[in-house]
C-alpha cells in the first residue's frame, strides 16, 4: 500500500512510498484511513529535527492525526464505525500500565508516526481496540481535529487538578498565543468553558479574526499590538495557553498571567534555539503571583473522550466553525509537498480517497 513517509533525521526526505500492508494481529482492528491531519510536529520531522524510525527501519510512516473507518468487525467495533486513534503506546512503567502513557515515567514509550512506530498516513493501519475511539457520525467530518484538541483537553484537566491547591479559583480571562489549529482549538475549549478568550498571533490575518469572532473569541496580532498590551486590556489574565511552536514566546507568556493563574505550554520545539530573557521579571511574576506553569504533551483516553464531547457540543453551538478550520485538502500523491509549514493555512489534511 502507499503511505506518506520520511527518513527521520534527514531534512526534506518526505515522500510517498510503497510500504508493506499492516500486520493485523489477533484482536486487532483494521482501519481504512479516510483522512489524516498534518501539523507542526510533522513539519519538524520533515526538517530532520525530530522523529525516530521503527527499530531496524530507515523509513517512518508519518501522520498522527487520524480519522478512518473500521474495515471489518473486530475488537467490539463494527464495520464502518468512524474512529480516531490515539498516538502514544506504553512501555512497562507504572503510569503506562494504568493507561497513562502520556505521563510515561521511563521514556520508553513509542508514538505512532513520530517515535519508533509507523503512523497513520497510509491507506490502512491496524490497531488495538483500546487505542481507538469511536466517534459519532455527526462529527465524522471534523473528527480529524480530535487529536490536536486532545492536547488542550489534557492541559485543562491538569490545570483543574493543580488549581485545587487553593480554595477558590474562578478563571474568567484567557490569552491563547498562537493561531494555528492547536491554538484555535484551545480557544474553542476555553470558550466552551465560558472564558473570555483572545487569540494572539504574529501577523494580522483578517480571515482568522472573523473566524474566531464566530465563537465569541477575540483576536490580536503582535505586529500591531504587543503581547503585553493585549494582556493589559483585561484587569487580569487567569489562563495563558502557548501554542506558537516558538520557545521564546513561551517564556514571554510567563509574564502575562495574573495572581494564581495558570500557563499551559504546548509547543514541541525540536530545534536548538537560544534567547535572551528578562529572567528577574519573569521569575518575580511567577513567584509573587503563585503562577502555575505546566507543560502538556499527548493525552490519555479520558481526554479523547472529553474531546469527542466537546467537538459535538461545538458543532451544535457554532455549526460550521470546526469545518472551516480545515483549509486545505490534498491527495496522498501530493502530501509530501504539504508537509512543510504553510502559514496561510490553518489545518491541512491528506484525503485518502
Ligand atoms: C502530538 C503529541 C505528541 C507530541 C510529541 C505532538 O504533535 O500531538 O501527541 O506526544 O507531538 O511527540
Amino acid at each position: 500500500m502507499r503511505a506518506l513517509t520520511v527518513v527521520p533525521g534527514r531534512a526534506g526526505s518526505g515522500a510517498v512510498r510503497v510500504v508493506p500492508e499492516p500486520v493485523v494481529g489477533d484482536g486487532d482492528v483494521l482501519v481504512d484511513v479516510v483522512r489524516v491531519g498534518l501539523c507542526g510536529t510533522d513539519a519538524e520531522i520533515e526538517r530532520g529535527e525530530y522523529g525516530l524510525a521503527p527499530d531496524g527501519a530507515d523509513v517512518l510512516v508519518i501522520g498522527h492525526e487520524s480519522f478512518g473507518r473500521v474495515a471489518r468487525d473486530a475488537g467490539g467495533l463494527t464495520t464502518g464505525t468512524p474512529v480516531v486513534a490515539s498516538i502514544r503506546r506504553p512501555d512497562g512503567c507504572p503510569n503506562c500500565r494504568s493507561g497513562e502513557q502520556d505521563m510515561c515515567l521511563w521514556g520508553g514509550y513509542r508514538e505512532r508516526g513520530i517515535k519508533g512506530i509507523d503512523g497513520f498516513c497510509a491507506e490502512r493501519f491496524a490497531e488495538r481496540p483500546e487505542f481507538l475511539f469511536a466517534v459519532p457520525e455527526t462529527i465524522a467530518d471534523v473528527a480529524v481535529l480530535l487529536e490536536p484538541l486532545s492536547i488542550t483537553e489534557k492541559g485543562w484537566r491538569h490545570v483543574g487538578v493543580a488549581q485545587r491547591r487553593m480554595t477558590v479559583w474562578e478563571p474568567r480571562t484567557a490569552i491563547v498565543a498562537g493561531g494555528g489549529p492547536v491554538g484555535i482549538l484551545a480557544a474553542l475549549k476555553l470558550r466552551l468553558q465560558g472564558l473570555d478568550v483572545t487569540v494572539v498571533e504574529r501577523t494580522h490575518k483578517p480571515v482568522k479574526e472573523a473566524l474566531l469572532a464566530r465563537i465569541g473569541a477575540g483576536y490580536a496580532a503582535t505586529s500591531v499590538t504587543p503581547l503585553e498590551a493585549v494582556a493589559a486590556r483585561s484587569e487580569r489574565i487567569d489562563v495563558v495557553i502557548e501554542a506558537t511552536g516558538t520557545s521564546a514566546v513561551a517564556f514571554e507568556c510567563l509574564r502575562l498571567v495574573g495572581a494564581n493563574g495558570a500557563v499551559i505550554l504546548t509547543s514541541v520545539t525540536g530545534a536548538k534555539r537560544s534567547t535572551l530573557l528578562p529572567a528577574d521579571l519573569i521569575n518575580q511574576n511567577l513567584v509573587l503571583d503563585n503562577v502555575l506553569v505546566l507543560g502538556t504533551v499527548n493525552a490519555k483516553s479520558d481526554d479523547f473522550r472529553q474531546g469527542i464531547a466537546d467537538l459535538a457540543e461545538a458543532e451544535g453551538r457554532w455549526p460550521g466553525f470546526l469545518g472551516a478550520l480545515i483549509t486545505r485538502r490534498v491527495s496522498l500523491a501530493d502530501a509530501a509537498r504539504a508537509l512543510s509549514h504553510d502559514p496561510s493555512q490553518i489545518k491541512t489534511v491528506v484525503e485518502m480517497t
